[in-house]
């Protein structure tokens, strides 16, 4: 897909232009590029597996060796990705604006690693692990070899990947972080997510209308798509770093 020139793309750059304070929201196809497989898409996780057996802590409490094999295969995935030209166009982003907060969806950590600081992992980090007894004991297992055992704690209990499953709350530190973000910026960036999932779903409606326009990069149309100012259709890796090349 030719982007350049295209209209859409210079009134998302315009409306960049004019914005002190930017928030974007991405999911998981902003790291599809970078060959991490998304959830509902041709060949999404939620395709061949069910969430209810794994994404939950019902399931957890059930079959914790079974879980724990699906985040150690797909923490292999995310172990061999690099953050593509999307993430890095975001982080450069963050570098020209006096208010900019990235909130993702995603556990991959490829935003990091892209270099973006003021972020707020939402569902929390693929690479974490914590006590399921003591929940504010927090362990980094990147870099890690695999263990057959099931990783357990200092003081004995097992530890759990630090992901928001299904059923669970977000932090409500990161939620307040992430909601105050979107009320407060003039451009809302909504990129590579289904948009489905509650809260981030319900955060466009958050925007002050008034002003704020609301910019979609996304390949397909989405639930948010009617309400979007602006629709770049398209590969976020390909379209963030040709919109921000020209700002
Ligand atoms: P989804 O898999 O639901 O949606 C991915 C979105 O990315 C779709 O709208 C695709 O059209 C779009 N897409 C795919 N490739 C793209 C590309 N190269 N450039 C731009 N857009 C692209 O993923 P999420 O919306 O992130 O939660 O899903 C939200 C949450 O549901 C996830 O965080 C996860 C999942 O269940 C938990 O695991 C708790």
């Amino acid at each position: 897909m030719d982007v350049s020139g295209s209209d859409a793309i210079a009134r998302a750059v315009g409306a960049l232009r004019d914005a002190r304070a930017v928030a974007a929201i991405t999911g998981a196809g902003i790291s599809a590029e970078s060959g991490v497989p998304t959830f509902r898409g041709t060949g999404g996780l939620w395709r061949t597996f069910r969430a209810e057996d794994l994404a939950t802590p019902e399931a957890f409490a059930r079959d914790p060796a079974l879980v724990w094999d699906w985040y150690r295969w797909r923490r292999s995935r995310i172990a061999a990705a690099r953050p593509n030209g999307g993430h890095v166009a975001l982080a450069r982003l963050e570098q020209r604006f006096a208010a900019f907060t990235l909130l993702t969806q995603n556990v991959d950590g490829l935003h990091l690693e892209a270099g973006s600081r003021n972020l707020v992992e939402l569902h929390g980090n693929i690479w974490r692990a914590r006590c399921t007894a003591e929940p504010h004991r927090l362990f980094d297992q990147r870099g890690e070899a695999p263990k057959d055992a099931l990783p357990r704690c200092p003081c004995g209990a097992l530890l759990r990947p630090d992901i928001v499953w299904f059923g669970e709350l977000l932090d409500q530190t990161a939620l307040d972080r992430a909601a105050a973000a979107v009320r407060a910026c003039d451009v809302l960036l909504v990129v590579g997510t289904s948009a489905l999932v509650y809260p981030v779903a319900a955060f466009p409606s958050l925007v002050d209308r008034a002003h704020a326009t609301i910019v979609e990069v996304n390949v397909d149309a989405t639930p948010l798509t009617a309400a979007a100012d602006i629709v770049l259709r398209g590969p976020a890796g390909r379209i963030l770093p040709h919109v921000e090349r020209l700002l």
